[in-house]
């Protein structure tokens, strides 16, 4: 199965709009060289027009951190997929900081979902389980029952992608071992297996995050069942985002 390695920078909460300008300005010519390999940026919601007008005719595409449900109305600080659509391929969905810091449960993801796809904006959905989870060995348990909460009545999901960050490996600076990640992510494509059929399981994409670098990318980058990563702090870098997506190129995943 052919799936496009995707490499995706999630800024979180950092970045002025002259900083998010600044940095794309520095990283967009040697991203542009790089083929075979899809590059996604999500900068915070004030700088993605600018970005925007940036990329404009660049192969790296947009995205938003998270959107709200409801298309519009009295919903203050919110933004909408029809405010999105025009600007970004991508938005992420359920990252564990929203469901830990704004409450986000699988009901609410599940709306967010829904809304995406009918806006035509391809969702990176995020799971992943806490260390304690981990350590009482209920990793893959937590993982399946996410995935199936949060896709719930959805009738197809052949464009979302998917990603895998361990909480306790995100901005810890301990990232998950690469058989572990194979592990969950063969969890994944077998549930996703059971709820949509074969070819939806092997065309979906399946992203690692939680502290990757450029010295630890390989890793996940070179296995079958990885086709990218979601990257926070070192997507910051540009020195350090450029040599992650210049793994994937040389990886061929
Ligand atoms: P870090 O790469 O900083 O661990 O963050 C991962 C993440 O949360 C990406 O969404």
């Amino acid at each position: 199965m052919n799936r496009k390695p995707l490499i995706a920078g999630n800024w979180k909460m950092n970045t002025t709009t002259g900083e998010a300008v600044s940095l794309v300005t520095q990283m967009l010519p040697e991203l542009e060289r790089i083929k075979d390999v899809e590059v996604a940026i999500f900068p915070p919601f004030v700088s993605l027009a600018p970005v925007y007008d940036l990329l404009a005719y660049s192969s790296v595409s947009l995205g938003a951190q998270n959107m709200h449900y409801e298309e519009k109305g009295a919903y203050t600080g919110e933004i909408s997929a029809l405010m999105l659509k025009s600007l970004c391929k991508y938005v992420i969905i359920g990252h564990s900081e929203r469901r830990q810091l704004f409450g986000e449960n699988n009901e609410i993801i599940n709306k967010k979902l829904k809304k995406a796809l009918q806006a035509g904006i391809t969702p990176i959905l995020c799971l992943g389980e806490t260390l304690e989870h981990r350590q009482a060995g209920l990793a893959e348990e937590t993982i399946s029952y996410q995935l199936k909460s949060s896709l719930g009545d959805i009738p197809g999901i052949e464009y979302t992608v998917i990603a895998y960050e361990p909480i306790w490996a995100i901005g810890s600076g301990i990232n998950a071992g690469a058989d572990e990640v194979c592990q969950i992510m063969d969890v994944i494509r077998k549930t996703i297996a059971e709820l949509y059929g074969k070819a939806a399981a092997n065309s979906i994409r399946l992203l690692y995050g939680g502290s990757v670098n450029n010295i630890n990318a390989g890793e996940y980058l070179s296995r079958e069942s990885i086709d990218g990563a979601l990257v926070g702090g070192a997507s910051l870098k540009a020195d350090q985002f450029i040599g992650i997506v210049r793994q994937a190129c040389q990886t061929g995943i």
